[in-house]
């Protein structure tokens, strides 16, 4: 379709190809970063993952021989040739991604029969169906790849053989492995080969579509009907350094305000203020640690947002404040959807701003949600995203903490909104097809910046559909699952591909959301849920109640067990945080992101990594009280037991339902609070130190866990390391006033305190 190359040209980083058809464009963002390009929709990217000026200078070439063009970086040599094919090798010349050059062929168990009744239903482009997309690439298979990332899709770790559509979708049956879509759109994967590994990033808005070599194992491709061809080829030695290059390019996820961290309880829905307070008094009653309430709809005036139900919640903010003296912080839920209500103050005024969608004939374009008739706030206008950021100060001044944004895809109960409805793109008008999955990666944006303004803290917003980058505003969680076995199974493959995918503050609703759970599955939950870096028990109405201690005397005891052990890891997990905002490694880690030479990991759904030092294997079978655990290469301790066990083979762990299998890496050093309640209860003026002996390095971040002020400087580093049996603590910044005022070291049976004044300490003799 593009021709043979006529002509060329390099300016600056960028290769400009004159095809006989179209003008393509290859450009290194970096040396590790290529972008192929071609603009069929528009001149140049209009991308929304990609904020930023994220090109670094970086010396490029160009060369030309009888097979076509070829751009070198320091790290990377791309061919390209006629008809636009592009293959990627690194700097040594060995092959990393080629463009498949046959022609696309369904594999021979798909029948001419069954093509032909597809044909017959009136597909003729593409739609999953085989059939060509406009823009597509199809990329040659060697045969042992292994595809990961993908954002929120169902099934197992590794997508090979499996195809799926970008396309946000709200999805109240059980999620089950066929689905080709859910809430959020992150059209990245990344290819695992013997030999090498690579992301590729196909930066378009449109539904696009993603066949994982399902339809041919000779190749893989990605395509979409409309936008541009604007992919990144993304380069880097391992799977962590793609990932860090992916989150450089599309952004990483912010630290948190710490009790955000802490565990969070949910339903849909707490009627009432008696109802919020009693579960509030609940959970101090029960000493299960507990940070924060959720006010699904129900707190809304007849589901109108930024509305307060005065009938059933009292005076506005009143039991807000009321938990607050308890300890509880408050997340209250929006919905995009403005309640179709004229004399309504939001409804008014988006009106009148000219803030909602329109048809294409001019009219305000109407669909219905919980409130009824309801109308879209256009969030690609960036007035409109000012508008709702400033609406977020009647939530803060109500006492709010957070704002989970629902129903973005957005949701929609007279069938799915047409693809001419009319949207904004920024300066210039857009439709349906092309804003839909970024709608609530907007939406997420303008809650983030109106929190920001308004409460100066870092913005908690929590949201269901998102876009490639909405990491940078907003943490997820991954919709409504089903208080089924099947959903705890597949929220660890789940939670790893998001994590690789760029997504790290993920959670899943402990519990289940549909459906009824049972004691057995809560407590098997609650034992993965604890590690997950969003922890929150949430479910539907109609579905029976889901906290802890209504499931009996044992349930309690174990929800009280997993919850103690999160709030006393939140040093770790905030580290992790740390890390992440640098590195772009997500919480929940599958085996092979560290474990890249183990084909043992390659397919691992039923284990994960906590960072890299802890290692979980949960169980997640009815009924189950052993697990087969596998522990990658390395000596291990079995976190309950203080076993030592070597790595790199498979063994059965006895797992009654208070215990979750988990194994700490020799040379560990495991920050830990002491017990408390809830962020804000204690002093955090003493850090415990779990040492697991071995040699090793661990760093160490504290700062006030609120504001930006880290961001000028005002954070502690301290660097914990083992060698030759003496543990040393160091501060490499000291930039927060709050230093640990002691340590309490901790190795084996022994305990040890000693006094910091921020000089560097060595402890000996209790290694
Ligand atoms: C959607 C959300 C769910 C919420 C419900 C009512 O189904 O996914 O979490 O409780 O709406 O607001």
């Amino acid at each position: 379709m593009y021709g043979k190359i006529v002509d060329y040209s390099l300016e600056g980083q960028k290769l400009v190809i004159q095809f006989e058809k179209y003008k393509g464009i290859i450009e290194a963002f970096t040396d590790e970063i290529i972008n192929v390009f071609c603009g069929f929709e528009t001149e140049t990217h209009r991308s929304k993952a990609i904020e930023g000026e994220k090109h670094k200078e970086t010396k490029v070439s160009v060369t030309k021989d009888e097979t076509g063009l070829i751009f070198t970086t320091d790290k990377l040599r791309v061919y390209i040739a006629d008809e636009f094919k592009v293959d990627f090798y690194d700097a040594e010349g060995r092959l990393l991604c080629a463009d498949y050059r046959g022609k696309r062929e369904y594999a021979e168990q798909v029948s001419e029969e069954f093509l032909e009744l597809i044909r017959a239903e009136g597909h003729d482009v593409a739609d999953g169906n085989g059939l060509d997309y406009k823009i597509q690439v199809v990329k040659k298979m060697q045969g042992d790849e292994k595809f990961y990332g993908l954002g929120d899709k169902t099934g197992f770790l590794d997508k090979k053989y499996y195809d799926y559509e970008m396309w946000n979708s709200d999805i109240p049956q059980a999620h089950t492995d066929s689905f080709k879509a859910l809430y959020k759109s992150v059209p990245f994967f990344i290819t695992l080969r013997d030999t090498c590994v690579y992301g590729l990033f196909f930066d378009n808005t449109y539904k696009t579509f993603f066949n994982m070599a399902k339809e041919n194992e000779k190749y893989c491709f990605f395509g979409a009907n409309e936008g541009n061809l604007d992919y990144y080829f993304i380069g880097g030695a391992s799977m962590q350094e793609i990932l860090k290059n992916y989150t450089y390019l599309t952004g990483r996820t912010p630290l948190p305000q710490l009790w955000t961290l802490g565990y969070h309880q949910s339903r849909w829905g707490y009627e009432t203020k008696e109802e919020i307070l009693h579960i509030a008094e609940k959970y101090r009653e029960y000493e299960i640690p507990c940070d924060t309430i959720h006010f699904d709809i129900d707190y809304m005036d007849g589901y109108r947002v930024f509305t307060w139900n005065e009938k059933n919640f009292g005076k506005p903010g009143e039991v807000i404040k009321q938990i607050a003296d308890m300890g509880f912080k408050t997340v209250t839920i929006i919905d995009p959807g403005v309640k179709l209500d004229p004399g309504y103050a939001k409804y008014d005024e988006g009106i009148e701003g000219g803030y909602f969608a329109k048809t294409p004939e001019g009219e305000v374009y109407v669909n219905a949600v919980w409130p009824g008739d309801a109308v879209y706030p256009d969030y690609g206008n960036p007035k409109v995203r000012s508008w709702w950021a400033d609406n977020q100060k009647y939530l803060l001044e109500l006492g709010v903490r957070g704002v989970w944004n629902d129903m973005n895809e957005p949701a929609s109960f007279n069938g799915e909104l047409p693809k001419d409805v009319v949207f904004t793109d920024e300066d210039r008008e857009a439709n349906h097809a092309a804003m839909h999955n970024v709608y609530g990666h907007l939406m997420s944006k303008a809650t983030y910046e109106g929190l920001k303004k308004w409460d100066k803290k870092r913005p908690f917003v929590i949201t269901r559909a998102c876009y490639a980058g909405s990491q940078k505003y907003t943490t997820f969680w991954t919709g409504d699952n089903q208080s089924l076995w099947a959903h705890l199974q597949m929220a660890i493959p789940q939670m790893c591909n998001m994590g690789l995918s760029g997504l790290s503050f993920i959670g899943t609703d402990v519990g289940g959301f549909g459906a009824d759970a049972t004691g057995e599955l809560l407590a098997r939950w609650v034992e993965v849920g604890c590690f997950s870096p969003l922890f929150r028990n949430h479910c539907s109405k109609g579905s029976i109640h889901q906290e802890p201690w209504l499931f009996g005397d044992e349930v309690p005891a174990i929800y009280k067990k997993y919850v103690e052990l999160r709030y006393r890891l939140l040093p770790y997990l905030y580290d992790l945080f740390y890390e992440g905002e640098q590195t772009g490694m997500p919480i929940i880690r599958p085996l092979v992101l560290h474990y890249e030479k183990d084909k043992e990991t390659y397919e691992m759904n039923s284990e994960f990594l906590f960072g890299e030092n802890i290692l979980v294997a949960p169980v997640t079978e009815q009924g189950a009280t052993k697990k087969i655990v596998y522990l990658p290469e390395g000596i291990w301790y079995d976190y309950d037991t203080k076993e030592k066990i070597s790595g790199g083979s498979y063994f059965l762990k006895d797992a009654p339902l208070s215990v979750c299998p988990m194994y700490v890496k020799a040379g560990s050093i495991l920050p830990n609070y002491e017990p408390m309640h809830y962020i804000g209860e204690i002093e955090l003026d003493t850090l415990i130190l779990d040492v697991y002996p071995g040699e090793g390095e661990y760093l160490h971040y504290q700062d006030n866990g609120e504001d930006f002020e880290y961001r000028n400087g005002a954070y502690n580093l301290y660097r914990f390391r083992q060698t030759d049996g003496v543990l040393t603590i160091e501060l490499l910044h000291d930039g927060y006033d709050k230093k640990y005022k002691q340590f309490k070291i901790r190795c084996g049976k022994t305990e040890t305190i000693v006094p910091f004044t921020g000089e560097t300490i060595k402890v000996r003799e209790s290694l």
